[in-house]
């Protein structure tokens, strides 16, 4: 049994992953919540175990020792991931008509719009620490667009963000944050019911209340996957690209010399691995990864970030190099379940890029880079605080 997820961990995961790659690929591992499951690391079968549909997301096929994932209450657990394959499909059909070219082209209007309207009040000159002043307030500003939330709703999801994803000296309880996403995610939707509006959020409450489908609690799912469940890694994919760049000027000088900034945030996605885990995975029958033999009901983590820096695949994997060709890169997963928020995440997170340079090309860390704190790094890695002074 390997302890993998130790703090160092979350600053420089790649040596352990590294090992673990090297040294037969799968391993039966204790997670920081206690119960074990198998790390899957090597790319060919991290991409496998993605496409394998004897491996299900849906906590019901998880025997009761080992690992269950991220746990929450009904109605939020109505989600999709934890749905059976017909449920699923149903439901993600709700949203991919919202993330169509269409509305990306739109998007790539907006963003900017976005990112200037968290920065406009900044100087040069100015110390500010850029995850208090971009990172955390950006996604709930493409949120609220995306899901057409109202003022007062927009103002209580940054608060939670706030919150939630700052240090601070009393971090809230679990309990407290549970009971906070689900008065968001009950207000959001009673608005929505009686304003009716020809939004994300307003279509989906229209097909639930005409068609039934999604019901009340799929409804209620559905908002915290795409209020919540990402938000944080959308926070650590911006602040660590924005540290990450600003340690590379070679590769900033590149940037400013792309047309398509996007393929610079896919090179960024696979280098940073935000998710360092895909969602967990319960074999449903016996089954061999590797060497390893999965037993039915034991819990499966498909390491993205280990696949993402597998020498197999990508030459010298540790190199940010921001004119590698697009490759098979896992950073928004693969697959019936990949990331429905992958265009959304690309074209905000160029923009941002774009932005920070344009406005302040000579900006610097304002401590030293071993002095910065990263958060987790078991489900996913970001720096915790980012203090730049603008130039
Ligand atoms: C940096 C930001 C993001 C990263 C790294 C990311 C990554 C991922 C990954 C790895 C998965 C696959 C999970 C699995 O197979 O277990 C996923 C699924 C998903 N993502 Fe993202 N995501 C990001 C942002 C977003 C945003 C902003 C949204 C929505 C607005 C979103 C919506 C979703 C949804 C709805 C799914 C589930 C799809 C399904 O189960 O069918 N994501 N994401």
């Amino acid at each position: 049994m390997t302890d993998v997820f130790d703090s160092e961990f979350a600053r420089n995961p790649w040596p352990e992953l590294a090992r673990l790659r090297a040294s037969g690929g799968v391993h039966r591992i204790r997670t920081p919540d206690g119960p074990s499951a198998w790390l899957v690391t090597r790319y060919r079968d991290v991409r496998a175990g993605l496409l394998d549909d004897r491996l299900s997301t849906h906590v019901r096929h998880a025997n009761a020792e080992d690992y269950q994932g991220f746990t929450v209450p009904p109605p939020l657990n109505a989600n999709l991931l934890n749905t059976e394959p017909a449920d699923h499909v149903r439901l993600r059909s709700l949203v991919t008509g919202e993330v169509s070219p269409r509305r990306l082209a739109e998007w790539t209007r907006l963003a900017p719009e976005l990112v200037n309207s968290c920065l406009w009040t900044l100087n040069s000159g100015q110390t500010v620490d850029l995850v208090e002043r971009l990172a955390v307030p950006l996604p709930a500003a493409v949120l609220g667009e995306l899901l057409g939330l109202d003022g007062p709703t927009r103002e209580y999801l940054l608060g939670w963000a706030n919150s939630t994803l700052l240090p601070s000296a009393s971090p809230p309880r679990a309990r407290d944050t549970l009971a906070t996403m689900l008065a968001i995610i009950t207000d959001t939707i009673e608005h929505a019911r009686t304003h009716r509006t020809d939004t994300v959020l307003g279509r989906l409450v229209a097909a639930h209340v005409d068609t039934g489908s999604p019901s009340a609690d799929e409804l209620a799912g559905l908002l915290f996957y795409l209020l919540f469940v990402w938000y944080e890694v959308l926070v650590d994919l911006i602040a660590g690209a924005v540290l990450t760049l600003l340690g590379r000027p070679d590769q900033r000088e590149i940037l400013r010399s792309m047309s398509d900034k996007e393929a610079a945030v896919d090179e960024l996605l696979r280098h940073l691995s935000p998710q360092v885990l895909a969602g967990p995975r319960f074999a449903t029958t016996e089954l061999t990864i590797g060497a390893a033999t999965i037993r039915p009901g034991q819990a499966v983590l498909l390491c993205l970030a280990a696949a993402n820096h597998d020498p197999e695949i990508f030459d010298r994997p540790e190199e940010l190099d921001l004119t590698r060709d697009r490759g098979p890169q896992l950073a928004l997963g693969y697959g019936v379940h990949a990331c429905l928020g992958n265009g959304l995440v690309r074209t905000v997170t160029a923009a941002v890029l774009a932005h920070v340079d344009a406005r302040w090309p000579d900006t610097v860390l304002a401590v030293d880079k071993r002095e910065i704190l990263w958060r987790s790094g078991f489900r996913h890695r970001g720096p915790l605080v980012l203090p730049v002074r603008l130039g």
